[in-house]
């Protein structure tokens, strides 16, 4: 069985009630079923983690780092200075795709950098939960490549 990381950074547990003019109304269960639907058209399954801190979000890293074939990152704002978590990351072989609800370049400036970009196969920036869906699809594209 094939199994995806959900991973979604600080104060991204409480979507649906924060700043819904920003980020939306669907909950994270919400965007946890729906990456769920996506993936089960091949049969995968999804674990989805949240947390507020940057050091249990390294630890579900390296706890899912060979049991995983890929996975979707929303960082929130450990985007702009999350170096133990892009370190993580880089240690973490399978394709993965960073997310944003919205779209960060048309906001304040300390969003306009991303230190885990670099190391993505993709991001998805600005479509809501919508992106979520996306970032699945391509997860299931990328791997379709994969020899
Ligand atoms: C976010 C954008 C970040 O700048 C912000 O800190 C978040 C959410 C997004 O999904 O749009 O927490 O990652």
């Amino acid at each position: 069985m094939s199994v995806v990381l959900l991973l979604n950074g600080p104060n991204l547990g409480i979507l649906g009630q924060r700043e819904p003019e920003i980020y939306g109304t669907e909950t994270l269960d919400d965007i946890a079923n729906a990456v769920a639907e996506e993936m089960s058209v091949r049969g995968w399954e999804v674990v989805s983690i949240q947390h507020d801190g940057e050091g249990e979000l390294v630890g579900a890293i390296h706890k899912h780092r060979d049991t995983t074939v890929g996975a979707i990152v929303n960082p929130g704002a450990l985007m702009i200075a999350g170096w133990s978590l892009r370190d993580a990351l880089a240690s973490y072989s399978p394709p993965w795709v960073e997310v944003h609800l919205s779209n960060v370049w048309a906001r304040e400036q300390f969003r306009h950098d991303s230190v885990i970009a670099l190391l993505a196969s993709g991001v998805v920036v600005g479509l809501g939960a919508f992106g979520y869906r996306l970032a699945a699809k391509a997860l299931l594209h990328l791997s379709a490549e994969t020899p």
